[in-house]
């Protein structure tokens, strides 16, 4: 068995810690440890300075599940911990490989969710997200892929890279679909709630479906490695500890700890998040008309990534590459199987964003410049 190369993240590690503007990022705002501890009250710091260094419970800590359950209105038990939403695709792929299987996946899409079937040997369906249709994520393209051997269906919304958002009712018109043909629907809802237009429910309130989420995107802490999972069907629920229990045992009690608190005091994490992504995708809004005989885009609706293309249609690698010169990162579209397009986070740097988009400009303004003279 292989994996196939993880483009993203090879380009990541490549150029994240020497370019000085991050825009390929999908996170938002940065936080410290002493940040995070200066929203908790005296007992709750006492209790992280002083916890003990043991395993965590392979289900989570019992008061990280009571934070998540209260946060996603469900029963506590329905809460299982994992670390990051990527253990959470690990287990259901997994769980999933079964001879002759398919699953359906959005494309462009997170590489995971493809990488992981894929190296197991299930089939892949992709329904695409496509900007001739506006970044819409269509249901009956969705249903019209599945058959009796779809074993699973992903949603992920807000999406990455688009930000596109699929509605409450077209969610619930999938859930009864997934539920009367026994297929699994996953909602992966690590951008929720960041929206930009309409704001979208979690999926933890349908009986039959099962989300996915972590603290890595919306609450921008992905250093704690927090993620999770909602699952109200018991069946699966023991298998996935058993997974979890296989794969990792635990979370680490320090991630748990600072967890913990930044759901509690959601209302500022999440704002901080919310706040600099309004106010930089408004900047990117001007932007992007001010160069629009170069640059493509469709407004994202929710997260922190919009996927602009080049409007000469040509493959963005060398573009990209050429702004990490000036100082810029941005994403490759072929990371994403979309080699016109290139990703750009608005959330990560925070208030250095105008700077960011005053070099950006400069950096768009001399590519067209040589692009008309070559
Ligand atoms: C859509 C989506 N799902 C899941 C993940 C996994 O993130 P983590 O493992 O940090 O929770 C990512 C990370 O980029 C993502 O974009």
């Amino acid at each position: 068995m292989q994996f196939k190369p993880f483009l993203l993240d090879a380009w990541l590690e490549q150029y994240e810690h020497v370019t000085e503007f991050n825009l390929a990022a999908s996170t938002g705002p940065v936080w410290s440890v002493s940040d995070i501890l200066a929203l908790a009250d005296h007992g709750t710091q006492h209790r992280f300075l002083n916890h003990e260094l043991v395993y965590s419970r392979p289900a989570g800590a019992d008061r990280l599940r009571e934070a998540i359950a209260e946060m996603q209105q469900v029963q506590v038990e329905a809460v299982q911990i994992v670390a990051g939403a990527s253990e959470a695709l690990l287990v259901l792929m997994w769980l999933a490989a079964e001879p002759g299987a398919n699953v359906i996946l959005p494309q462009p899409g997170f590489t995971t969710f493809s990488a992981l079937p894929e190296s197991l040997g299930v089939e892949t369906r992709f329904y695409r997200v496509r900007r001739e249709n506006g970044f819409r994520i269509d249901p009956d393209e969705i249903k019209r892929l599945a058959d009796s051997k779809t074993k699973l269906i992903l949603l992920n919304s807000p999406h990455n890279p688009t930000g596109a958002t699929i509605g409450d009712n077209e969610m619930e018109a999938l859930h009864d679909f997934t539920a009367e043909r026994g297929i699994q629907l996953v909602s992966d809802e690590v951008y929720h709630p960041i929206y930009h237009g309409n704001s979208t429910r979690s999926a933890a309130r349908l009986p039959h479906a099962t989300v996915i989420a972590d603290l890595s995107k919306a609450f921008s802490i992905a250093g704690v490695r927090t993620g999770w999972m909602i699952e109200h069907d018991a069946r699966r629920r023991q298998q996935y500890w058993t997974a979890r229990a296989y794969f990792s045992i635990s979370n680490t009690t320090i991630g748990e700890i600072l967890s913990e608190i930044a759901i509690r005091k959601r209302e500022t994490v999440l704002g901080k998040t919310q706040a600099a992504a309004t106010r930089n995708l408004g900047l990117l809004e001007r932007f992007m008309s001010d160069h629009r005989d170069v640059l493509g885009w469709i407004s994202p609706q929710g997260g922190m990534t919009a996927f602009p293309w080049l409007v000469s249609g040509e493959n963005a690698r060398p573009f990209c590459q050429a702004a990490t010169k000036h100082g810029i990162l941005l994403a490759p579209g072929d990371c994403f199987d979309s080699p016109s397009h290139f990703r750009l986070g608005f959330a990560k740097v925070g208030d250095d964003f105008p700077r960011a988009l005053d070099r950006f400009g400069t950096f768009v303004k001399s590519w067209s410049a040589k692009m008309v003279t070559a």
